[in-house]
């Protein structure tokens, strides 16, 4: 895995100019600094006589099953449709909303230091996070779909709202490689916990206290500097497999995910559907890839479209809110 992500050569100098706010440590998530450049810069080093490719093909290869081991990336742009904010969209993201918490700088809510010295804006903003509180919507239950029809060889999110699961995917087929709320460990005995032995605690605005000894119980989310969970490893047999690469709703600034987009093959379709161009798909895109800029539902929608699956997905989506009405009367 590479040590730097698609920073460009400036990046690094300016990335090590950022002194102690900069990369975390080797294992840990790091932040990078992405590009974003208009539109034009998406295929203005393709040679002309290529073909450009489209969404169309890619419909093509999924409907065909000429790809059958379709890697996914997603970020927290895939939830906005389900109305949790992301990070970093100017005014919306959730480090543009944090001056209720009373602290130094966003990604503190997410640093280790910070939360041993207070946990508060932590745990507030997990019971707004609540995984209760919301529900899959329909770009994740394209991924379901995508596993039910067998073509989903794993699905690595940044996300920390459960909805992947929540849509029915089972977890053998996820990565959820900035951790989850569905367990906690103590900061002091390590011992782990279940989501149901903390989340009263968190609703009721306490902080939970391990059982055990003086120790907090921290879900397991991963905060910068931290380890990514060990399941994280999958991606050294994953990538190389893969023979389609979908990233949604991602500013890919996180490392060593951001990283991830790199690593198929050169000649994998890899498509990337967000609002804005970042990664290397502004500044050295591969001459198989499609960038789809704009809102992440209508794109997938029209992707669906293009499948023939709409009709299925509509089916699926009913069912499986059928089901979450009744998990909750
Ligand atoms: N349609 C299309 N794109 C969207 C939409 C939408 N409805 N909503 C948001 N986006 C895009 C934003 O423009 C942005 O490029 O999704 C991207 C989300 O980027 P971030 O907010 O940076 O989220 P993410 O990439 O998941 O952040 C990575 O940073 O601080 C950490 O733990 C945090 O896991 C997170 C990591
Ligand atoms: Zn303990």
């Amino acid at each position: 895995m590479a040590q730097w992500g698609p920073v460009a050569r400036w990046g690094r100098r300016a990335l090590s100019a950022l002194g102690p706010w900069g990369p975390g440590s080797i294992t840990g998530r790091r932040r990078s600094i992405s590009l974003s450049v208009g539109a034009s810069g998406i295929f203005g080093s393709r040679g002309n006589s290529e073909k450009k490719f489209s969404l169309q093909d890619v419909a093509e290869l999924i409907r065909t099953r000429a790809c059958q081991r379709v890697v996914v990336m997603v970020g927290a742009g895939i939830s906005t449709p389900s109305g949790i904010p992301d990070f970093r969209s100017p005014g919306s993201g959730l480090y543009s909303n944090l001056q209720q918490y009373n602290i130094p700088y966003p990604e503190a809510i997410f640093e280790l230091e910070f939360f041993s010295h207070n946990p508060k804006p932590f745990f507030t903003l997990a019971k707004e996070l609540y995984p209760g509180n919301y529900r899959p919507n329909i770009i994740h239950y394209f991924f379901r779909l995508l596993h039910d029809k067998g073509l989903l060889l794993r699905l690595y999110t940044q996300n920390i709202d459960g909805l992947e699961r929540v849509s029915g995917i089972p977890v053998s087929k996820l990565v959820e490689a900035h951790g989850t709320f569905a367990s906690a460990t103590c900061t002091v005995c390590r011992r782990s916990f279940p989501e149901e032995d903390f989340w009263a605690d968190v609703m009721m605005d306490r902080v939970p206290c391990c059982p055990v000894c003086v120790g907090i119980m921290k879900p397991d989310i991963v905060f910068f500097g931290e380890p990514l969970p060990e399941r994280f490893l999958l991606h050294v047999l994953d990538f190389p497999m893969a023979d389609l690469l979908l990233i949604l709703g991602t500013s890919l600034k996180v490392e060593p995910f951001a990283s991830l987009s790199e690593a198929v093959g050169g000649s994998v379709p890899r498509l990337f559907i967000n609002r804005d161009l970042v990664g290397s798909f502004a500044w050295r895109p591969r001459s198989r890839d499609v960038v789809q800029l704009g809102d992440v539902v209508h794109s997938v929608q029209r992707l669906v479209e293009l499948l023939g699956w709409t009709e299925e997905l509509q089916d699926l989506i009913q069912r499986e809110t059928g089901k979450l009405d009744g998990r909750d009367k």
